[in-house]
Formats: C-alpha cells, structure tokens, sequence
C-alpha cells in the first residue's frame, strides 16, 4: 500500500464502503460540529457531509439513474450510488481528487467516470445532457460559490441532494434556491441533506 495513503472502512447500511485518503488528512484533529481543515487540501478531507450523503443514497434504489457529483473530493457520494445501481460522473476542479476518486471506485468494485469541472465554466459539462439528479457535498463553504452553484444546477439536473453541515453560504443558497425548488431536508447528526425537486407547476406558474 502507498504510504501515502491510509484507508478507511465507513459504514453504510448495505455494508462498509473503503475510502482512500491522504495520510496527512486523516491525522487532522476531527474538533467541532462545523469542520475546517485550513492545512490539508480541501477535497482530501473525510467531510461529514460526504459521509452522510454516501449514507442517505445507500438507502435509495439508484438502479438506471444517470448522476453528477460537484465538488466530489474523495467522492463517497459517487461511490454510494455506483454500488446502489447508478451511472455516476464524478467532477472536481481539482485533477488529483478525481484520481483518488477513481482508485475509491475500483477499492469497492465499481466503476464511475470522472472529469475536471470548476462551477464558475460549467459549459462543457452541461453539454453532456441532463442527468437526473446532481450531488453534493459540502461545497457551500464559500458565498461566492452561491451564484455558480444556483445558476448551473438547474441546467444539469432535474433534482439535486446537497448535504451541508450548517455553513452560513449554504442558508444564502437555500433562500435562492427556494425560487424555484421545493426543499425538503433530512437532519442526519450535524448534517442537513436538502433534498431539491422542482417546484409543482401550480406554484410556478
Ligand atoms: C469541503 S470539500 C468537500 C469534498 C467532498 N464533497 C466531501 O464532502 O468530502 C469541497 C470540494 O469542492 C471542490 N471545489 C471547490 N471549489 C470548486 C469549484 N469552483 N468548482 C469545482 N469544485 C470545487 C474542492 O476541490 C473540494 O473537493
């Protein structure tokens, strides 16, 4: 094994799911419900968020649905719904998340694509058509994330799962969000899923 890399076994509930990361994010002090990791890179952190979303999906029969993961990191999310039947892409600004993404596929015995997408020049991934539902996890850390985010979501998908740990950006995007999907929110510990669907007709109209 890559000394490199330290691996972990989370628990899902059809069985635990083996996730690669980087020796020196594992070794960071896991204090407080809202996590920071100022020192390690950003998508090489085991972010609650990515866990409880993992979590949630392994509940749900995936079976034919076509997914994209934004912002995926170490992409358990994407892992979750590969195993639970889905055709997952797996897209990250970062190149060297999506190579230890595609290695946290192959450790549990699927198989998902991946690709460099940064929100703010989201074109190239829009032009590969809608898909059904779009993920993500713990990427409202930032306001200035909130506009890309509100902006390319409904051109990429019909619905969206977005778990977050109580960021302030995550209650601004909400609000906008609130415009044109409906919210429905599962507390799984500190974390919040937000489940969005479009809005009924009659409301929209
Ligand atoms: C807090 S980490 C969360 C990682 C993973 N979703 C999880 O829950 O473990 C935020 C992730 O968003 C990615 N990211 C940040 N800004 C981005 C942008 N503008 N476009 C695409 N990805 C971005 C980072 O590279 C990082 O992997």
């Amino acid at each position: 094994m890559d000394v490199e890399f330290v691996e972990q076994s989370i628990d899902l509930p059809t069985g635990p799911l083996r996730v690669l990361q980087l020796r020196e994010s594992a070794e960071l002090p896991d204090v407080g419900d809202v996590e920071w990791a100022p020192v390690a890179p950003y998508w090489s952190v085991l972010w609650r968020s990515g866990v409880a979303l993992a979590r949630e999906l392994d509940r749900v029969d995936l079976g034919g649905l076509r997914l994209v993961e934004l912002g995926c990191g170490l992409a358990l999310p994407s892992v979750a719904a590969a195993r639970a039947g889905a055709t997952v892409l797996a897209t990250d600004a970062c190149q060297e998340a999506l190579t230890v993404a595609e290695r946290n596929a192959r450790l549990n015995d699927v198989v998902i694509e991946t690709a460099t997408v940064d929100w703010a020049s989201p074109d190239v991934l829009v032009e590969r058509g809608r898909f059904d539902a779009a993920l993500a996890a713990d990427v409202l850390y930032e306001r200035q994330s909130v506009h890309p985010l509100i902006q390319l979501l409904p051109r990429l998908a019909r619905e969206a799962w977005i778990a977050d740990p109580g960021r302030p950006a995550a209650e601004v995007f909400l609000e906008q969000a609130a415009d044109r999907w409906t919210i429905e929110t599962q507390v799984r510990g500190v974390i919040r899923i937000h489940h969005l669907t479009p809005v009924p007709a009659s409301r929209s109209a």
